[in-house]
């Protein structure tokens, strides 16, 4: 079969009519099929884009039923193929009633080659621009967010919450252990919403000392106290009209606590020494590490100001539960800290990559970004051992599951692993698993993976 043509089904049983169409369309590799079941054989094989019938097929050349039936087998066996149908010349009733069934167009006997011919073109042309139209969709809903990889379908979800509540002013919060990307999601988070031209500021509540904090959330006035040489602003009048992270909310001190929840009820701010109430328009995001609702019961985190700023929680899972993300990862920051060091072609040993996905990752994708960056580092030769990597594997627990979910879990773990191990080439992936590429491609339609 020619390869660079594109296939071109044509259903005709009159054999001077089948030669005549061969000839008009050599543009295309043209398929001819003289009955309904040969014509489905060839849908089958090739899935031609475009589809040309003629409605009086065998057993019944002078009538429709037959074309009428092959049609409503095509609609259901290749909905997107787009199907003309040749009509009698004066047989508007079946015109109709195809058109009702899904035919994309029809024309009449005896028919113009030409005329035909511009109708197939327009219908190869409306077919690649839905499939084109179909891909782009599906890449975005299988991509992640700028600045995030994983393949985890758990993660893709939570990319999905976040492009959907980025564009309210709701107050997110984001939990999840340290290093899981808390801080990429809500930078993310800000690129994705109607602020993302004006400011993101951040401050991280446990990296800043008690007594300084309060200014810097604040600001001061000239004089406010020793020291306050002129008027400072804020972070979170700095921030107006555009995002206001607030990191390790957890660390925010009980006084300052009360502070922020003013804030959230009133958005205006008083600057410290000063008199003013200043009104403030910012989308709040805050995020932590610890247990908030623990912390509460301990009396050491408010719980008023939790419900405050807990409008939308997004729980990210640590890397450890994320299905073939560690390879995935590993790979990633191989690949760019290979360009930073100047070491090209670095490669993991079987055994490293088998230590990258086995081990816990309790430091998340920071504590794996680090432990790449030294391997590359420490790397002789062209690979990548499981002594550069430097982890002490922990062997992880096991969950309890029923047999049918073990069996899916573990294909569908295995696949998405080795897709990631394979670097996402299909072939390598196939070979890998001990299958052939169509059946890949069967396992991925019926996992859902693109
Ligand atoms: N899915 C991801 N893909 C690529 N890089 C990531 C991903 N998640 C995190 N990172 C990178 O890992 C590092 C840690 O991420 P981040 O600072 O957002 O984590 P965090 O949850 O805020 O951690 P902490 O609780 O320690 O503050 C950053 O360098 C970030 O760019
Ligand atoms: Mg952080």
């Amino acid at each position: 079969m020619n390869r660079d043509k594109p296939p071109l089904l044509i259903i005709e049983d009159d054999p001077g009519l089948q030669k005549l169409l061969r000839w008009s369309f050599e543009a295309y590799e043209v398929l001819v099929a003289g009955d309904r079941e040969s014509a489905l054989a060839l849908i089958r094989r090739h899935e031609p884009a475009v589809v040309t019938m003629d409605l009086g097929l065998p057993p019944d050349p002078d009538g429709a039923s037959e074309g009428l039936a092959t049609l409503q087998q095509i609609r259901a066996l290749a909905p997107d193929t787009k199907v003309i149908v040749l009509t009698g010349n004066q047989d508007h009733a079946n015109a109709v009633k195809v058109i009702g069934m899904g035919a994309y167009d029809f024309h009449q006997k005896p028919f113009d080659p030409e005329m035909l011919g511009l109708v197939v073109e327009r219908a190869f042309f409306l077919h690649a621009l839905q499939q084109e139209n179909r891909r782009m969709q599906q890449v975005q809903m299988d991509s992640p967010l700028s600045g995030i990889i994983s393949r985890d379908p758990g993660m893709l979800k939570i990319c999905r919450n976040v492009e959907r509540v980025a564009s309210s002013d709701a107050t997110v919060m984001l939990l999840g252990e340290s290093g899981t990307g808390k801080e990429v999601l809500t930078k993310a988070l800000h690129q994705l919403s109607p602020r993302h031209g004006e400011r993101f500021m951040a401050i991280n509540c446990a990296a800043i000392p008690e007594s300084l904090l309060e200014s810097e959330l604040f600001g001061y006035e000239k004089g406010a106290f020793t020291g306050a040489a002129k008027q400072t602003l804020g972070k979170i009048e700095c921030a107006n009209g555009g995002t206001f992270f607030l990191d390790e909310v957890g660390d925010l001190p009980m006084a300052l606590q009360a502070k922020i929840l003013r804030f959230l009820q009133e958005r205006v701010i008083e600057r410290i020494g000063g008199r003013e109430e200043i009104p403030v328009d910012v989308r709040i995001v805050c995020a932590t590490h610890q247990n908030l609702k623990e912390m509460i019961a301990a009396g050491s985190f408010r719980e008023d100001l939790y419900y405050r700023l807990s409008e939308i929680v997004v729980t990210i899972p640590p890397l450890r539960e994320r299905v073939g993300d560690a390879a995935l990862l590993a790979h990633h920051f191989r690949n760019k800290f290979s360009v930073q060091e100047g070491r090209s072609s670095l490669n993991f040993s079987q055994e490293a990559l088998a230590t990258i996905e086995s081990y816990s990752w309790p430091g998340n994708v920071r504590e794996m970004e680090n432990c790449i960056k030294r391997a590359v580092i420490m790397a002789d030769g062209s690979q990548i051992s499981v002594e550069d990597l430097g982890l002490q594997a922990l062997p992880m627990a096991d969950e309890p599951l029923n047999l049918r979910q073990v069996r899916e879990e573990a294909e569908y773990k295995a696949f998405v692993k080795v897709l990631a191990r394979a670097d996402g080439n299909i072939t390598k992936s196939a070979d890998l698993l001990g299958v052939s590429r169509p059946a890949l491609y069967d396992l991925m339609k019926r996992h859902g993976i693109k």
